[in-house]
């Protein structure tokens, strides 16, 4: 396999969310006891959505899958409605024949929680790691909740959320004191172990952290530029989150070559 960080602009959020669903597809097809890495965010849900819809209608199975969340809220009880478990389980979990015990979410409570992360990582490691990793990526340029400055070797810790994070969810929370400032995440380290990273972005709101993870130098203070370390990574942008990539056109033309030279990748 040739390492590759490919930029596909997409004409549509649906079109994106049809591209990513058909590539968790795919694996699945190749390989039912698949270990996929999952993201929260208003971002992904149109790939949920896909995903319900080919196990409800195609009888697509996934209960031999496994899963592990990529981030979780630090002090919300597990049943709040904003927390990470009940998002997964209200857009995709619910809608799917995954099994429970498969389900996996970083820790957030108890005693030990630095020993508890570990346990985490290790259980990704038993399962024999991540295939496939979904991403959305912050205004900031975190993926998961690595906040800038985040180590780019960081392993699953609990990280102190920004001032721009915390911004950007407030409106999830109709009482503002109950808004989690704490979230353990994968780290940085973490997400580029998984074979395959898949991110996508929609709107004009991230297309500078895109341009910087993308076109910028590799630094904590973009975390999602670590993904050019990584050999598999695809963006799928929508036109506004591309409009300020200074080689749009390029990317444009590098796609075209691909369907054409390789027809099933593209
Ligand atoms: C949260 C999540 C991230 C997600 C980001 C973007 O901060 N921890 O994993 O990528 O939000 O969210 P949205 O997709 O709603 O823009």
């Amino acid at each position: 396999m040739l390492s590759r960080m490919r930029i596909l602009e997409c004409a549509s959020r649906d079109e994106a969310a049809d591209l990513v669903a058909a590539e968790v597809l795919a694996a699945l097809r190749s390989k039912p006891d698949l270990v996929l890495g999952f993201a929260t965010g208003s971002t992904p849900v149109g790939v949920y959505e896909r995903l319900v819809r080919a196990h409800r209608e195609d009888g697509v199975s996934f209960g031999r899958v496994t899963t592990f969340n990529l981030d979780e809220y630090v002090g919300l009880s597990p049943d709040h409605p904003c927390s990470y478990r009940i998002f997964m389980r209200r857009h995709l979990f619910d809608g799917i024949d995954v099994p429970p015990q498969n389900i996996h979410f970083p820790p957030v409570e108890g005693a030990d929680l630095a020993s508890a992360c570990r346990e985490f990582e290790a259980r990704i490691r038993a399962c024999g790691g991540i295939d496939l990793q979904l991403l959305g990526i912050g205004s900031n340029g975190h993926i998961g909740f690595n906040e800038p400055t985040s180590s780019l070797a960081s392993r699953t810790r609990v990280m102190t959320l920004t001032d721009k994070t915390l911004a950007d969810n407030a409106r999830f929370y109709a009482d503002p004191g109950e808004q989690p400032r704490l979230a353990t995440t994968m780290g940085i380290g973490t997400i580029l172990e998984a074979r395959r990273v898949l991110l996508q972005s929609f709107g004009f709101k991230k297309a500078l952290a895109v341009r910087t993870a993308i076109e910028g130098s590799v630094s904590s203070f973009c975390p999602a530029s670590a993904l050019q370390m990584h050999p598999d990574v695809t963006f799928y942008l929508d036109s506004e989150s591309a409009s300020l990539l200074t080689m749009r056109d390029y990317y444009r033309r590098a796609r075209e070559d691909e369907a054409r030279l390789a027809p099933e990748d593209a």
